[in-house]
């Protein structure tokens, strides 16, 4: 099928059967771009014979196929010049499209044939069909573009560095979680992501084959640290990526834990509140019960017994052993007073008042007391007034128990801070009673609220200050907590809704 008259057939004649052999369209073309030979396949492609195809220029045989739509090669892209110039490779691509709208990608690869002077004396042009390629080439492109939405629009932060720890992916996710952009996120190492010796220990784990599959490390809780230096709990899973059997990088996914946590921590507290509030409805209920019961006999032994005082002359011998009969049977009525109090079930009588008279008229109420010598009191109330809505009374009481107990707990000697301050945010009030004491040891903590836990000597304490107060607290929407406690003393928070404050108490003077 070769047509060449300038080549000598005879001495060329494998060379020439190995250019007819060959699998892609094959052209050699002389430096004035002529085509000179044309093989097999060129013919087949081009459903030509020699005749219109030796002599002519490569363009020319270009510009007649109907299915080219663009010419890269014209002019100075002309390749062909290229190999002329600088002997060596050039290639073109050629986009076509077939009559069926198909769309053909060809390259053009041209090489230099050398003369005995390095000159070059012919070039050959092979036409390769890459359609495929380019396709397969798209698909990639187009997964890439995929997987870099799916990255960039996770809610999870996705984060990846390279061997040395210089971070290469970071979405925006992450971006938001650790406070860098990506382009900060270069100038710091991995390890600065985590407090120290985290991320050795990460990459230790993730290559323990006890631990997993060697290369990843399953879901497991760390901290994080922020670019402002904040840390923050986060549930990470992370994987090394290996190159050719070589660790190439290691990438990680970040979920944020703080909300989780915080959610937790507020339902294990209302489970908390609700267990404490049902045990004292029910110890309230027997409370109120025998109350009830004791309260009759009670009132006939100090009715009948006043009446015999009456009758008893002083210096008679049995006066006195009355005498003790009647204190103790008093003190009874102080005890079933309280119980029933406790077990009250009526509704608070709310007013609205500002917190910081509470926390006067509470400590005047008790101020003269002994028990005040040796402790200094601090008041450190807020300058805002805070108004709340609540039964004033019924806070008093709960507050002088709390001074009293801090008092106790000092032994009548330390420093009791009482505070107010409020949350805006939250819309709520509160006041703090510190005491310098020596703290609730740890297996009475569960204990405190409950009615009749005690201490305190026999005849010092009721045990029912604390369980009073949390009930209080519960009906005026309010919360007692221990907010701490230790050997260096405890605080007792009381919360409560903050009132919004009216024009008739912006105007009101002070009390
Ligand atoms: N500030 C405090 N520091 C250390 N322990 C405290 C403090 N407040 C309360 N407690 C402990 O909690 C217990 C229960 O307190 P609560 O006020 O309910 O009863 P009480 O003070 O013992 O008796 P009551 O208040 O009925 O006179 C106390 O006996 C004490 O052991
Ligand atoms: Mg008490």
């Amino acid at each position: 099928m070769i047509d060449s008259t300038d080549i000598d057939i005879n001495e060329a004649d494998w060379r020439l059967r190995v250019f007819d052999a060959l699998s892609f369209p094959t052209l050699i073309l002389k430096p004035d771009r002529t085509i000179l030979a044309a093989n097999k396949k060129f013919y087949e492609r081009n459903r030509a014979r020699a005749a219109k195809i030796i002599g002519r220029t490569c363009e020319d045989i270009l510009s007649e196929d109907r299915t080219v739509k663009h010419m890269s090669c014209s002019g100075a892209n002309c390749p062909l010049q290229r190999v002329l110039e600088s002997k060596e490779n050039q290639s073109v691509v050629h986009k076509k499209i077939a009559d069926d709208g198909e769309i053909i990608w060809e390259e053009r690869v041209f090489a230099p044939i050398l003369g005995d002077c390095g000159e070059v004396k012919y070039v050959i042009e092979s036409l390769r069909d890459i359609t495929k390629v380019k396709h397969l080439e798209k698909k990639y492109s187009d997964v890439r573009q995929l997987i870099d939405k799916v990255v960039q629009s996770s809610v999870s932060a996705i984060m990846a560095s390279d061997r040395k720890g210089e971070i290469i992916l970071m979405n925006k996710a992450a971006e938001e979680l650790f406070g860098y952009s990506v382009s900060d996120a270069n100038l710091v190492n991995i390890e600065d992501f985590y407090p120290p010796g985290v991320a050795r220990e990460i990459m230790k784990k993730l290559r323990d084959e006890n631990i997993g599959e060697v290369g990843k490390l399953p879901s497991t809780q760390v901290n994080i640290i922020t670019k402002k230096g904040e840390q923050i709990p986060v549930e990470m899973t992370s994987a090394i990526i290996y190159e050719d059997g070589q660790e190439a990088a290691s990438a990680a996914i970040f979920n944020d834990l703080r909300e989780k946590q915080a959610v937790q921590k507020k339902l294990e507290e209302t489970e908390n509140q609700l267990f404490q509030s049902e045990k004292l409805a029910s110890l309230g209920r027997l409370a109120a019960g025998v109350a009830h019961e004791i309260n009759n006999p009670l009132t006939s032994i100090l009715l009948y017994g006043n009446l015999m005082k009456e009758k008893l002359e002083e210096e008679h011998p049995l006066a006195n052993n009355l005498n003790y009969v009647l204190e103790d049977a008093e003190r009874c009525k102080e005890i079933v007073k309280n119980l029933l109090a406790y077990s009250r079930q009526t509704q608070p009588a709310k007013d609205v008042f500002y917190l910081n008279n509470l926390v006067g008229e509470s400590l005047r109420l008790i101020r003269d007391q002994k028990l005040f010598m040796n402790v200094k009191i601090i008041k450190e109330l807020d300058d805002c007034q805070i108004l709340v809505n609540a039964d004033k009374n019924q806070l008093c009481q709960v507050l002088i128990n709390l001074i009293i107990n801090a008092i106790d707990a000092m032994e009548g000697r330390g420093t009791l801070t009482l505070k107010t301050y409020r949350d805006r945010k939250e819309v709520k009030a509160y006041i703090a009673v510190t005491d310098t004491g020596s703290g609730i040891p740890l297996e009475n903590l569960s204990k405190v609220f409950d009615p009749f836990f005690t201490t305190k000597e026999i005849g010092k304490g009721t045990g029912l200050g604390l369980s009073m107060a949390y009930g209080i607290l519960e009906e005026n929407h309010g919360k007692i907590s221990i907010e701490h406690t230790g050997p260096e003393g405890t605080t007792i928070l009381l919360e409560l809704p903050e009132e919004p404050v009216s024009n008739e108490f912006q105007f009101m003077s002070i009390g």
